[in-house]
């Protein structure tokens, strides 16, 4: 119910940091044949960019800078085989999604936070997907036109929630708590690797009980999860000590 101050500011500034940098993308766009430009929308930008030797937009950019990036997860011992073998993959299973959502320009571009979209990462065992009313928040302005965003102005009108296909899975016995986590400082690369850097997500962990089991055992490094997120520890993240947690098999297992 209530909600962190210091979150709340967190959450909400970068959004609008990125509302503003989303209107400034467009502004700089030759191709954007948007109203919210006042003075500039008379002045109609010329029609359409030829096929060959379109500009880039910032969605291509951002992936392409992404592209190779996001290495694949550690490897995990464990007598059980992987949930996630039996929805077909495992490791690196990279389902289609209904919406083409590419990670890469929303984080690394509009820099915008994960859990604006993933909003219950540090309250709920269940991270939260985003409403299709947070898209539109952006997509009613930017990239209207494009195949991908008339998608979601679709499921909109018809007041359905976004199909997304889902990627990361445990068995229904096993109980895990995003916020026991997030709040105790993993990083969300840890687990996922570094989704910002993925055009398309795929599993990056094995998520079997050898995974879970060897980081509650030899304990979770502040150091290392920095690292997997793609920054440099600085000397308090190295100098913290390895966080460990329960092997109480009635912890994980109902
Ligand atoms: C840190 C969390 C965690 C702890 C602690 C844990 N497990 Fe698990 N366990 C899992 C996960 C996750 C799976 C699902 C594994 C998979 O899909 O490969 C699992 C799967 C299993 C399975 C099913 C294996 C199969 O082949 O389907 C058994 C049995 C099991 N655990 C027993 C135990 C016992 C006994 C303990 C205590 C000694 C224990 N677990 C402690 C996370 C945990
Ligand atoms: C603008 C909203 C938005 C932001 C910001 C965002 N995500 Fe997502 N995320 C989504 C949507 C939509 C999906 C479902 C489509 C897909 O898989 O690409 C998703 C999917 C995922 C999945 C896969 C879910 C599954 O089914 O297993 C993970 C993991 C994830 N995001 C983590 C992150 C992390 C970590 C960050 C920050 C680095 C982040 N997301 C930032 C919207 C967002
Ligand atoms: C803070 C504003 C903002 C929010 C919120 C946002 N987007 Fe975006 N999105 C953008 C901007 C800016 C681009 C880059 C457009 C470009 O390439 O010029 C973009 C690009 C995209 C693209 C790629 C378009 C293409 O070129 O094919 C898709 C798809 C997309 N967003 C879907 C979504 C979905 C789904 C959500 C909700 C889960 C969402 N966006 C939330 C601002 C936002
Ligand atoms: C300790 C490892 C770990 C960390 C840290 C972690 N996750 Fe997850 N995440 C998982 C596992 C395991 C699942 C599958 C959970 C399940 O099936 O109940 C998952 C599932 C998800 C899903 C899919 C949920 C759905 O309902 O479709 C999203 C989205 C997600 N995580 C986002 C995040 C974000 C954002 C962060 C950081 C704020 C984060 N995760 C941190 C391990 C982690
Ligand atoms: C990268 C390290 C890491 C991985 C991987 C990880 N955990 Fe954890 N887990 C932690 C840490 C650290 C804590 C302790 C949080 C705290 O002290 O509050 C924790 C706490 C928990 C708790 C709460 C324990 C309690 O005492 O109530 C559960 C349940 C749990 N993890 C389940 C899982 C399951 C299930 C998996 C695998 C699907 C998993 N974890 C994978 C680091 C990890």
């Amino acid at each position: 119910m209530t909600r962190p101050p210091r979150l709340f500011r967190w959450v909400v500034i970068p959004a609008v940091a990125a509302v503003a940098l989303a209107a400034s993308i467009l502004t700089a766009s030759a191709r954007a044949p948007l109203a919210v430009q006042g003075a500039q929308a008379a002045v109609a930008p010329a029609a359409v960019a030829p096929a060959t030797g379109a500009p880039e937009t910032a969605t291509q950019k951002a992936n392409r800078e992404a592209a190779g990036k996001a290495p694949r997860g550690p490897w995990a011992y464990s007598g059980a085989s992987g949930y996630t073998n039996y929805l077909g993959g495992g490791v690196g299973r990279s389902p289609e999604q209904p919406i083409k959502f590419p990670h890469p320009v929303h984080v690394n571009t509009l820099k915008l936070n994960c859990v604006y979209c993933h909003f219950s990462a540090f309250k709920s065992p269940d991270p939260g997907m985003p409403a299709v009313g947070t898209c539109l928040g952006c997509h009613q302005l930017v990239a209207g036109d494009r195949p991908e965003i008339k998608k979601i102005a679709e499921y909109a009108a018809k007041k359905a929630p976004i199909p997304w296909v889902r990627v990361h899975k445990v068995p229904e016995y096993v109980h895990f708590p995003h916020m026991r986590h997030v709040n105790a400082g993993v990083t969300c690369q840890s687990c996922h690797g570094q989704i910002n850097n993925m055009p398309q997500v795929f599993q990056y962990a094995s998520l079997n009980m050898g995974w879970c089991v060897s980081c509650h055992v030899n304990g979770y490094s502040p150091a290392d999860g920095i690292r997997a997120a793609g920054y440099v520890p600085d000397s308090t993240a190295l100098a913290a000590p390895r966080k460990k947690a329960t092997y109480d098999c009635s912890n994980c297992h109902y």
